[in-house]
């Protein structure tokens, strides 16, 4: 069993970025917790960032000819992208909304998000954790 884990515009600078927000563990590190979560579900993981919207598009494409689930950071695109919300409306698998933190809490431009409708559903507001409940909710639901 596979699953893709794809995070968009400026995940790849956690750690740094805005640090009381978004906590200073790296993509890298959480990427590393992802792995570890993985092996002990007996699951493998492929790993994709980008800041392009088209890229994105992509990973998600290829992610649906060639792993059973999704789990997606979209990040501010989540806010902006008919083009992902399509994407994801062309995937036969599911795809799990995540947030580091809970957007319903923060600027009302953020309380919207364009691909939650179309997920399976989404975990918001749990720092890197937030991904590994995602984790394990596909390894159970695929396992069912
Ligand atoms: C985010 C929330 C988005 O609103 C924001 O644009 C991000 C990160 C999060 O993980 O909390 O880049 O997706």
């Amino acid at each position: 069993m596979k699953f893709t884990v794809v995070n968009g515009p400026n995940l790849n600078l956690l750690g740094l970025r805005e640090p009381d927000l978004y906590g200073s563990l790296t993509l890298k590190q959480i990427n590393q917790r992802l792995e570890q979560r993985a092996s002990e579900l007996g699951v493998e993981l492929v790993f994709f960032q980008s800041n392009h919207e088209g890229d994105l598009v992509d990973a998600l494409q290829k992610a649906g000819k060639e792993t059973q689930g999704v789990i997606l950071n979209a990040a501010a695109y989540t806010h902006t992208s008919v083009a992902l919300r399509d994407a994801i409306l062309c995937l036969e698998i599911p795809v799990i909304e995540v947030h580091l933190t809970n957007p319903q809490a923060r600027e009302e431009f953020r309380q919207k998000s364009l691909i939650a409708a179309v997920c399976q559903g989404t975990v918001a507001g749990f720092g890197g954790a937030s991904y590994l409940m995602a984790l394990d909710w596909l390894a159970l639901y695929k396992r069912e």
